[in-house]
């Protein structure tokens, strides 16, 4: 009886050690930021868990996008780089992971660099060690992917930071909430709407400040 009750954890397990075994990497495990040398303010934020691949794939293929050699893709707190090597599946022109803890951050370059397999369709991935609020968002078309990695207060930043971006240069922008903790925050923002609605995940598109036709493609 109580095997039938753990056979989900059971079969995460299993998922998670088939993804770190076949590709030659470490991103399984929880860490709790109190334990790890943050590079800023970690009080807005609490753990590391990598997501789990079979929600990640899901995600990636509801995007509302017919070519994603046309978008960059970001995880916004992307840990040890699990997420960003399972976007590597998909051919982004290019994939970054933006991470404030260094222990964390240090294994995903050594994963970036070990992965193996005929998994990976975008050879450009790199991990960037900074809080997340402080980033500026490059130029292009964006997939920005968020999974539980701060609070409200860094949100609003980054929101801002996003807003004051697409002023600047209007252009595709699509944002991917996991768990969605952040709907009300991102509602209250009227240049994003949900364009996507899946099991715990939210797929919202950035439209013109202003105007709310989606943002032109460059
Ligand atoms: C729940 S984990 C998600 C890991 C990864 N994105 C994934 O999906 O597998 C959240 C991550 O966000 C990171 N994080 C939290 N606040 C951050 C910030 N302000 N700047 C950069 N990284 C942050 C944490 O260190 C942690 O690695």
């Amino acid at each position: 009886m109580n095997l039938i009750r753990r056979l989900p954890e059971l079969a995460m397990a299993g998922e998670e050690w088939w993804f770190d075994v076949t590709r030659g990497v470490r991103t399984a495990g929880t860490a709790f930021l109190k334990d790890l040398t943050i590079l800023s303010d970690a009080s807005d934020s609490k753990l590391y868990m990598p997501v789990r691949p079979r929600r990640a794939r899901q995600a990636l293929r509801a995007l509302p996008i017919r070519d994603y050699a046309e978008y960059t893709f970001i995880d916004m707190g992307s840990g040890k780089g699990r997420m960003l090597l399972l976007a590597a599946e998909c051919p982004f022109r290019r994939i970054l992971g933006i991470e404030f803890a260094a222990e964390l951050h240090r294994q995903a370059v050594e994963n970036i660099a070990a992965c193996r397999g005929i998994w990976l369709r975008c050879r450009q991935i790199e991990s960037v060690a900074m809080d997340a609020a402080d980033f500026r968002f490059p130029d292009d078309n964006l997939v920005l992917y968020f999974f539980n990695p701060f609070g409200c207060a860094t949100m609003r930043r980054v929101l801002e930071e996003l807003r004051t971006s697409l002023k600047r240069l209007p252009r595709d922008v699509l944002l991917v909430t996991i768990f969605p903790e952040f709907e009300a925050l991102i509602g209250a923002e009227g240049y994003l709407r949900l364009c996507r609605r899946l099991h715990r995940c939210h797929i919202y598109r950035a439209y013109a400040a202003g105007d709310f036709r989606p943002g032109r493609r460059i």
